[in-house]
């Protein structure tokens, strides 16, 4: 593949700021955004058999089967678009088996990367999160509010966004993720989410600067 075709993988916790540093990652890198979540809640918009099983897991924290993940997300990754512009796929591998399975399939990621947030902090991101319907921009009430009243007024909250339910959601993120950290030690940047999106964002921009320009060096494109 060309050089300029990054596989990227992004983790953390629940609200540690995945999709949103997706978001800035996408516009300046044009890699092709995988979210599992993203897919699974489009799942369960479609009325399927699957949707109405993943909503029972996503409605309890847990992780959803693997029977039903794993296919998903493997199809997404090897369409047209996410094979010539590169991705970036964010939840996804969850758990020992997943990152296992992706491995058998042959997705090798050049960088994975891990938000680290405070349990507090995170907290406070769920509970003001919201999500424009319209245009899938994630907002939060206190630190990225909505530009205009019109957006506003039509902004959602997700159903698994309560104090309640991210207790659950991050009991079974800390079962999971020393295994699948274990997987990817090599290719690890481990990065400081506690700060505001642009920061953290600067601190993920220079590694992917870093690899791009190496990249470009080794294949002797330069
Ligand atoms: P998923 O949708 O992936 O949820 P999650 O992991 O809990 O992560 P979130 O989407 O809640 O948060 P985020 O990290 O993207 O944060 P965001 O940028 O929005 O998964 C949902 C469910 O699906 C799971 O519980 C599970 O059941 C199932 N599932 C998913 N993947 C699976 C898999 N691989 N296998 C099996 N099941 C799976 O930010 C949060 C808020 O904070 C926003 O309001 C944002 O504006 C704000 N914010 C972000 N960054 C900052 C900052 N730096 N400073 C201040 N505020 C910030």
């Amino acid at each position: 593949s060309k050089p300029e075709h990054l596989k990227i993988m992004i983790s953390g916790a629940p609200a540690s700021g995945k999709g949103t540093q997706c978001e800035l990652i996408t516009k300046k890198y044009g890699l092709v955004h995988i979210a599992a979540g993203d897919l699974l809640r489009a799942e369960i918009a479609s009325g399927s058999e699957n949707g109405k099983r993943a909503k029972e897991y996503m409605e309890k924290g847990q992780l959803v089967p693997n029977e039903i993940v794993v296919m998903m997300v493997k199809d997404r990754l090897l369409q047209p678009d996410s094979q010539e512009n590169g991705w970036l796929l964010d939840g996804y591998p969850r758990s020992l088996s997943q990152a296992t399975a992706l491995k058998e399939f042959g997705f090798q990621p050049d960088l994975f990367i891990v938000l680290e947030v405070n349990e507090e902090i995170l907290v406070e991101r769920v509970v003001g999160r919201r999500l424009d319907p319209v245009t899938g921009k994630i907002y939060h009430l206190k630190y990225s509010p909505p530009e205009t009243e019109e957006i506003a007024a039509r902004l959602t909250q997700r159903f698994d966004d309560t104090e309640e339910k991210v207790k659950l959601r991050l009991q079974t993120h800390h079962q999971n993720v020393e295994a699948v950290l274990s997987m990817y030690e090599d290719i690890t940047l481990k990065v400081n989410g506690n700060v505001p999106k642009e920061d953290v964002f600067a601190q993920i921009d220079d590694a992917l600067t870093k690899l791009f320009e190496d990249q470009k060096l080794t294949s002797g494109s330069l």
